[in-house]
């Protein structure tokens, strides 16, 4: 029998959490991108133990295997954590899968964000050198436990997966499949040994971000075939994930997947990845139907183009795989207007598409970063469609962790960039907006207890950088990033000063603080920072608006966070709400405001008592609107409203993914005006239901499922108005019903 150390009187827990194994690497040369290496242990059992879990991670991706069998359904599994500060470690109930005898315990090893190339700056290596395995197996016999892990008795080899990175795509041959790896009897006497391989421990934690996982499969559309013999896939939708093929040919034949978001001229546009290659390759066994599908790569796409496909590729042998982080969906939303259900449809597809471990700005292109910016804008709108603790719980953490150790919080978050971040209006202050934003949602006052050390150190860092007159005016800021009028290649050179954003941005969040260590009973910083908060908005009227309220710029943006972030005094509101009607007038009621902005124009709007203009905005469909990508036959949200011009060409500015969440923000206002629900105590234990018609709509309906149940409000114009709403018990409403003379219903 080999030897098992043997853990006596240990409880469960303990077990689990004593995750002394060591890291192991192969002890052969690897490079990054290159082949992944194979691990396997046999080890024997006298009996099969009562319970067994197998605890599993690595520096890169882990596929675990147990006798043959591919253990738990998660991929790209460890996710993407701040790994150095957190390296998060899946336990998986194995029980079923051991026997009497001889067992193998294995895994694959990919490059993922750990080794591969990740960021626009080219670098791979992030976090080490060379992929590393953890495993441990525990054993729990009732009266004894005992536990196989990671260690010399392992032994390694490079097999079928000669390439692999989330950028380029996996290169996979079948013909070097080591047949039986994973099983007992394979013949591994050409495996190597492997190594230790120094890693800190300490890092190890429980899984806590939603497992990434194969979430729903999409059949092509359209398959065209090339005179050449190239086949073009249209999956209809843009999507995350990848490609599975079933086939069968002569051994030796490649196949080559390409992948882009859009077509131009009928073949693939790949300017969209930049130099994400996007591409995989599956070289044939010859042995039969052969079925597969990259382990250790997604891609951002709508079309897949094959080549070298023996004969004719039937519809049935080609199925795109949705790849993401499996959170529960817990916001829905329909009106009468199909244009604007598609806009809804596009930023559900973007939230799907940007969740994969972590939330980021894109994921087709060589970028796919954790963005706290694009978070921060679209938090709210993401915590009303989804579940996200687990996954925004666990990217504050790290957000927290790496923020300590820098003294900054990253423009990026697990941080990869090779220069400091200096703080920043919407990226930076994200560490102080999405605990509140989730705090709204959820009323779970832990979300900002654990957040709290790292908004305040936020806010303090910026305070230090006020100067006498209580104003945020120097060093980088993103300002109203993507402003459609900005210099296609200077984008955060936008109409509004970026100072002013700052400094609006800055008033917005001291406020939040502020009410969350009020919420916390933190009495002396509340002080603090609502003395703060008053003193940063006093300065932001002195320094940039009118006695009458008019806001220097005279921009929609500028007005639209003065409004929303209840920076004027009240005599001003209404001169900032009639010219912020003029602004978006002006502009034709296309958009004319960048990330900064845009999320708070049709609430300003709104506030101000302007829902008609809010409408004209919303419901516009020239370029560049909320609908005119939709009438361009967008499937997701894109980075610029124009990404895709209206002849059809790529906007030349290079910022033009095509599936990026950020401006899906604007599911904001259509939840809380057209919809009608918005919280006033967080939690929704007690709501607002203020459904506000307008835009030509007849219809809405709108489905939450809050932390205390299930809410609906529908609403439908025929000669009259009728509302319909049911709210959870123990939950308090009030309703107002539009156009009702008396308004308030309670
Ligand atoms: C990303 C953005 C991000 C921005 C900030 C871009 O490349 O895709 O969404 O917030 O950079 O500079």
């Amino acid at each position: 029998m080999t030897t098992h150390s043997a853990i006596p009187d240990a409880d469960a827990d303990a077990v689990s959490r004593d995750w002394s194994a060591a890291f192991i690497t192969p002890s052969f040369d690897l490079e990054a991108g290159g082949p992944a290496p194979y691990f396997r242990r046999e080890f024997s059992l006298d009996e099969v133990p009562r319970r067994a879990a197998l605890h599993v991670t690595a520096i890169g991706l882990v596929e675990p295997h147990l006798n043959g069998a591919r253990v738990g359904d998660e991929v790209l599994a460890p996710g993407w954590t701040s790994y150095r500060h957190r390296l998060q470690v899946s336990s998986i109930e194995v029980t079923e899968l051991l026997r009497p005898g001889a067992n193998v315990v294995g895994a694959i090893v990919g490059d993922g964000w750990a080794l591969g190339r990740i960021g626009y700056e080219g670098n791979s290596h992030h976090y080490a050198q060379r992929p590393a395995l953890w495993l441990q197996l525990d054993l729990d016999y009732g009266d004894r436990r005992e536990v196989i892990t990671s260690g010399p008795e392992f032994t390694a080899a490079a097999g079928a997966v000669l390439a692999n990175s989330l950028y380029d795509g996996e290169t996979y041959d079948a013909r070097l499949h080591p047949h039986g790896w994973s099983e007992p009897g394979f013949d591994a006497s050409a495996w190597s040994p492997v190594a230790e391989f120094d890693w800190d421990r300490s890092s190890l934690v429980p899984t806590t971000d939603s497992p990434i996982r194969r979430v729903e499969e999409v059949a092509p559309k359209e398959l065209m075939t090339r005179p050449d013999g190239r086949v073009i896939i249209d999956f209809g939708q843009i999507l995350t994930g990848r490609v599975r093929i079933t086939v069968s040919g002569q051994a030796g034949t490649e196949i080559t997947l390409r992948h882009a978001e859009l077509l131009t001229d009928d073949e693939l546009d790949t300017s969209t990845l930049r130099t994400a290659a996007a591409t995989d390759r599956y070289i044939l066994a010859g042995d039969g139907i052969e079925t597969w599908e990259p382990r250790f790569t997604f891609h951002g796409f709508r079309y897949a183009e094959i080549t070298g496909w023996p004969g004719t590729v039937a519809t049935e042998q080609v199925r795109a795989v949705i790849v993401h982080s499996d959170m529960r969906r817990t916001g829905w939303l329909e009106t009468s207007d199909a244009r604007l259900n598609q806009l809804y449809v596009n930023v559900v597809h973007s939230m799907r598409g940007n969740f994969v471990g972590v939330p980021t700005d894109c994921p087709q292109r060589d970028e796919r970063l954790g963005w706290t910016g694009d978070i921060n804008a679209f938090g709210p709108v993401a915590a009303f469609l989804y579940d996200v603790r687990a996954v925004l719980g666990s990217w504050l953490e790290d957000l927290a962790a790496e923020q300590a150790e820098k003294g900054f919080v990253p423009f990026v978050v697990p941080d990869v960039l090779t220069s400091p971040s200096p703080p920043t209006a919407l990226w930076g202050d994200v560490a102080v907006s999405l605990p509140w934003a989730l705090y709204r949602e959820y009323g779970d006052e832990a979300i900002l207890r654990r957040s709290y050390p790292s908004m305040t150190a936020f806010v303090r860092q910026v305070e230090a950088l006020l100067d006498e007159n209580g104003l945020w005016n120097t060093g980088f800021q993103y300002g109203d990033w993507l402003d459609p009028d900005a210099p296609a290649e200077r984008p955060s050179e936008a109409k509004t000063d970026r100072h002013l954003v700052a400094q609006a941005y800055f008033c917005k969040v001291t406020s939040e603080l502020a009410e969350t260590a009020r919420v916390l009973e933190m009495t002396e910083d509340a002080q603090h920072f609502d003395a703060l908060a008053q003193r940063v908005r006093a300065a932001f009227r002195h320094e940039y608006v009118t006695g009458s309220g008019r806001v220097v710029d005279d921009t929609a943006t500028a007005y639209a966070l003065a409004i929303m972030f209840d920076i004027l005094e009240p005599e001003q509101v209404p001169m900032a709400g009639e010219r912020l009607a003029t602004a978006v007038a002006r502009s034709g009621y296309r958009i004319s405001t960048g990330f900064a902005g845009t999320p708070h124009v049709l609430p300003a709007l709104t506030k101000t008592g302007r829902l008609e203009e809010a409408y004209l905005l919303l419901m516009e469909t020239g370029c560049p609107s909320f609908l005119y990508p939709v009438t361009m036959g967008a499937t997701t949200i894109w980075e610029r409203w124009d990404a895709i011009r209206p002849d059809g060409s790529l906007n030349p500015s290079g910022m033009t993914s095509l599936n990026h969440y950020a401006y899906g923000a604007v599911a904001d206002w259509l939840h809380h005006v057209v919809g009608g629900l918005e919280p006033v105590e967080p939690g929704y234990r007690r709501m607002r239901i203020a459904p506000r018609p307008g835009g030509g709509l007849t219809h809405a309906a709108l489905t939450h499922e809050t932390v205390h149940g299930t809410v609906t409000v529908s609403w439908r114009i025929d000669n009259d108005i009728h509302v319909e709403a049911t709210i959870p018990e123990g939950t308090r409403a009030q309703v107002e019903l539009p156009l009702h003379p008396d308004d308030l219903i309670t």
